[in-house]
């Protein structure tokens, strides 16, 4: 438990709840019954509301809408077999949300109001969270800039938000990605490490491109040779290589994924050896053709643990083993639902 703040709350008179289907999730389109709300004027953090989930009303000038300071995070809470809600890690979100504020040159948000809103968020929805394999609630906190003012310079007034939506399996088929080597994701010096909206914005046009070739999403490269991997669609990507886990060194351009830690952590305590380097476009390539590259997956909150069945390189797709033999992964999925819905004690200190 976090710092208690006072929450002004305001309650739903009748909960929607009767509108969501544990067993037809699609995700992020049902939204549970409240919202935070928390405004940042004149250099205050006020007393954050409690609301029913519903419209806000903003001012066309609203400087975020225009110059783009908008920052979120994701993360998720599951339920364990007593039906205690438990949240995954939200510390490292909390730190990574203000990681971003600062390089957006957004205001900070104390813990009491990112994590106790989200504990006070989750007592009111806890019948939100549903249980089942691949089941949890997404949180979605969120900070927009909140000035009404056309010049281009910091906003001084900060809107920060909760919202929650229950989640399924995010790809319903494993996704077929392109190396992507025209555009880019991220450069050095620019916002890539930072959950900022425009990097999702920016995404768009191209991953519209590789899915008129018939790709499900794209597979970044470094920004100045195209030659190294970065991140694939939302997600940090990781590759068995020899059997070991291999993974892209975390830059300025590439997102300290939550659930790319874990895995990483996961995969030490069972004793398999883990490379957090550079990883060349030519290394995997070969390694699919020669056998050394063995699975290919996606790591995020919203995907979880996502391999590939095949990639797409100049024209040509290289078919990755089937998703049964690509063993390790789901190895990494399953201990990590374990942790996270206290299925095994949890020896890492990350469920709250
Ligand atoms: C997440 O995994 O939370 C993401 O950032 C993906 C989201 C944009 C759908």
């Amino acid at each position: 438990m976090t710092e208690t703040l006072n929450f002004d709350v305001t309650t739903v008179t009748e909960s929607r709840i009767h509108q969501f289907d544990p067993n037809n999730i699609t995700f992020g389109s049902l939204f549970t019954d409240h919202m935070l709300v928390a405004d940042y004027i004149d250099g205050q953090w006020q007393t954050p509301k409690i609301l029913p989930f519903g419209d806000i009303s903003y001012n066309p000038a609203l400087a975020s809408l225009h110059y783009g300071q908008a920052i979120f995070e994701g993360m998720k809470a599951f339920k364990n077999d007593d039906d205690e809600v438990l949240m995954f890690r939200p510390q490292d979100n909390w730190q990574r949300f203000n990681i971003s504020a600062e390089r957006m040159c957004m205001a900070q948000v104390p813990e009491e109001i990112f994590i106790g809103g989200l504990e006070e968020l989750l007592r009111l929805d806890a019948a939100w969270v549903p249980k089942g394999e691949d089941n949890s609630l997404y949180l979605r906190p969120f900070m927009i800039s909140s000035d009404v003012y056309l010049g281009v310079r910091p906003s001084q007034n900060y809107r920060f938000m909760i919202i929650m939506s229950p989640a399924g399996q995010y790809y319903s088929t494993p996704p077929k990605v392109k190396v992507e080597t025209e555009f880019i994701r991220a450069a050095p010096g620019g916002v890539g490490y930072a959950k900022c909206a425009g990097n999702y914005a920016s995404s768009l046009y191209p991953a519209k491109l590789a899915q008129e070739q018939g790709y499900t999403q794209l597979l970044w490269t470094d920004a100045i040779e195209h030659k190294y991997f970065e991140e694939s669609g939302t997600m940090n990507v990781m590759f068995v290589i020899d059997g070991k886990l291999v993974t892209p060194a975390v830059s300025s351009t590439i997102l300290k994924g939550v659930t790319r830690d874990s895995l990483i952590k996961l995969a030490q305590s069972m004793g398999i050896e883990v490379e957090e380097r550079r990883v060349s476009v030519e290394e995997v390539i070969s390694g699919i053709s020669n056998g050394t590259v063995t699975e290919v997956f996606g790591a995020g909150t919203a995907v979880v643990v996502s391999p590939f069945a095949a990639i797409g390189y100049e024209g040509e797709d290289y078919v990755l083993p089937a998703i049964t033999e690509q063993s390790l992964s789901s190895k990494l999925k399953k201990a990590l639902n374990d942790v996270r819905t206290g299925k095994v004690e949890d020896t890492f200190g990350w469920v709250w």
